[in-house]
């Protein structure tokens, strides 16, 4: 089973429509796939309209892992091949209630031991703030996506995201793979094609080949809870991220 996890320090770049994009694109090729909102916003969960206040909850499974049972958090959507496992506001309080408790950075890891055989793929959706959510995420994963916007001042954030993710690397299993994916990019305007520029020559091959474009279609199908390739297959940002989802997928073959 592959865990992917979608993370950038930075709000607003991409993180959560990635995470639907990608899962719409694994099921289209007939791949298992858990969504994971670890994100108390709850974007993700809104994204596919299931139901976040039942119990027990991510929430619960911070504060007690042997007492909850992993199953009964984990919500069906209508493809059945894509199931969500959803976040509750409540987990905006974890930080605060867990402080420096030991082991907690991989409640997340331990949680997907309990489902490796029903997926081929999980995608976790990460709130853009360091903490003990996004340590989980990342503890957990084998690649990392970090959407950004195509903008100078994002290179900014990613040197601190990377520096995150050094901090963390010692404690992981296994070395990620990781992608910097540049998202909103503007062919038309100068300003983007220069900021693609410089982030390749800052990032090399941490970049993403590739870049997923401005399309308004993006905010349509989160509206109407459909992964971009349902809503509309012929669309520039399915095909982008068609080809991102491929190019992850070859990168762990390899
Ligand atoms: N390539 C794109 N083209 C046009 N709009 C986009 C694109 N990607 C995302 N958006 C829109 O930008 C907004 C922010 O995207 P998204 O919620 O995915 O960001 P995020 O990084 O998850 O934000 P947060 O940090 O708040 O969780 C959304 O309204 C989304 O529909
Ligand atoms: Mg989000």
């Amino acid at each position: 089973m592959q865990v992917w996890t979608v993370v950038n320090q930075k709000g607003g770049v991409g993180k959560t429509t990635s995470a639907a994009s990608l899962a719409g694109s694994l099921i289209s090729q007939g791949y298992k796939v858990l969504l994971l909102d670890l994100d108390p916003h709850a974007s993700l969960s809104y994204y596919f309209k299931v139901e976040q206040n039942s119990s027990p909850n991510l929430y619960d499974y911070f504060l007690s892992e042997a007492d909850t049972d992993v199953s009964k958090l984990v919500k069906q959507t209508r493809h059945t091949a894509l199931d969500v496992l959803p976040a509750i506001g409540s987990m905006a309080t974890l930080d605060r209630q867990l402080g420096q408790a030991e082991g907690k950075g991989l409640v997340i890891k331990n949680l997907l031991a309990h489902v490796k055989k029903q997926y081929d793929v999980v995608i976790i959706d990460c709130p853009p703030v360091l903490g003990v959510l996004m340590v989980n995420g990342l503890m957990a994963c084998n690649t990392v996506i970090i959407p950004t916007q195509t903008e100078y001042l994002a290179i900014r954030g990613l040197n601190k995201m990377l520096q995150t993710l050094d901090l963390l690397a010692p404690m992981m299993t296994e070395k990620p793979v990781i992608k910097i994916v540049a998202t909103m990019f503007d062919r038309r305007l100068k300003a983007c094609q220069q900021a693609y520029k410089a982030l390749r020559q800052e990032f090399k091959s941490l970049l993403w080949q590739g870049y997923i474009p401005t399309d308004t279609k993006f905010r349509e199908a989160s509206q109407k809870g459909l992964a971009i390739c349902d809503l509309d297959a012929t669309s520039r940002g399915s095909f982008a991220y068609e080809k991102l989802c491929n190019d992850l997928l070859k990168e762990r073959r390899q």
